[in-house]
């Protein structure tokens, strides 16, 4: 089925997506599931949100369907739209719908960047009811089973969950991720990029201090993500120090003050 983003319903994944829990998340997430009850994920960027979802969805056999919100997104990009094919109209039904009736997960990407009227279409869908109704076609659609909310916002952005109304809010079980502890990033970045652990442990321990850095000004701290595509890097070959460079501190500020404060850290950790 296309949806209104022109994207198709995945079905569910086969293989297993690797995912390392920092903690009861696995689990809370399955209860969640099977008591048909909305997920919030607050979290840093790139600190595993997307992945865990992905785990999730192969882990229940549902589909996944995802969507990043943005302050353009319209109730008629999510639910469908009536689209005009040579000389017949055809309703074709946006991502939600696709997700409601296939029974899959629905992953909304940074959902308080949508405008309220937007997410308000999400209401009917995350109580008893478990209904989505399309008013353009005049239906009244059951969620099949199987059917899941999921979405995620960042606090360290502009907006903030106080953006999103206390009747959205009080409708997701909201389960806080952080940056996994170094053991466990280092086991991450080892089974993503097939780096040498040592090496892994060395990189985590300069995120570590990197991320010391927010004190002195620096506002987006170095996540899980920078640290596995400089691994990657650092794992084809690419002399470690030249690697931090481009994917652990290049990413993360321009100036010239902090960019010379983590190029120190970088030589301390590799000298
Ligand atoms: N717990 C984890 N298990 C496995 N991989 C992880 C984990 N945490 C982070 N990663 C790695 O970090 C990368 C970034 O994670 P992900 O894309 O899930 O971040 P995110 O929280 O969705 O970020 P954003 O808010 O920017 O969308 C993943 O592609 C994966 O390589
Ligand atoms: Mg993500």
């Amino acid at each position: 089925m296309q949806n209104a983003q022109g994207g198709a319903l995945a079905p569910p994944l086969a293989v297993e997506p690797f995912y390392l829990p920092a903690g009861d998340e696995v689990e809370l997430f399955e209860q969640c599931h099977h008591n048909k009850l909305a997920v919030m994920l607050k979290g840093p960027t790139g600190c595993g949100k997307t992945r865990f979802v992905e785990h999730m969805a192969w882990k229940l056999g549902r589909p996944l369907v995802t969507i990043s919100c943005h302050d353009d997104l319209t109730a008629s990009d999510l639910i469908g739209r009536y689209l005009i094919r040579h000389d017949r109209t055809i309703w074709q039904d946006g991502p939600l719908t696709a997700a409601v009736r296939a029974g899959a997960l629905c992953y909304l990407d940074e959902v308080v960047e949508a405008r309220q009227d937007t997410v308000v279409v999400l209401h009917s869908l995350t109580d008893y009811r478990r209904t989505l109704s399309i008013d353009k076609t005049g239906e009244m659609l059951e969620a099949a089973p199987g059917f899941q909310l999921v979405v995620s916002y960042n606090p360290g952005y502009q907006r903030m969950l106080k953006d999103l109304k206390p009747s959205t809010r009080q409708r997701f079980v909201t389960l806080d991720f952080e940056f996994p502890p170094p053991d466990r990033e280092a086991e991450i970045v080892v089974r993503e990029s097939g780096i040498e652990p040592s090496q892994a442990r060395a990189l985590v321990e300069l995120a570590h201090k990197l991320r010391g850095l927010q004190d002195r000004g620096l506002a987006e701290v170095p996540s899980t993500r920078l640290l596995v595509a400089t691994a990657q890097l650092i794992g084809r070959g690419i002399p470690v120090r030249r690697a931090c460079r481009v994917a652990l501190i290049a990413p993360l500020s321009d100036d010239a003050a902090l960019v010379g404060a983590m190029t120190d850290l970088v030589e301390l950790t590799f000298p």
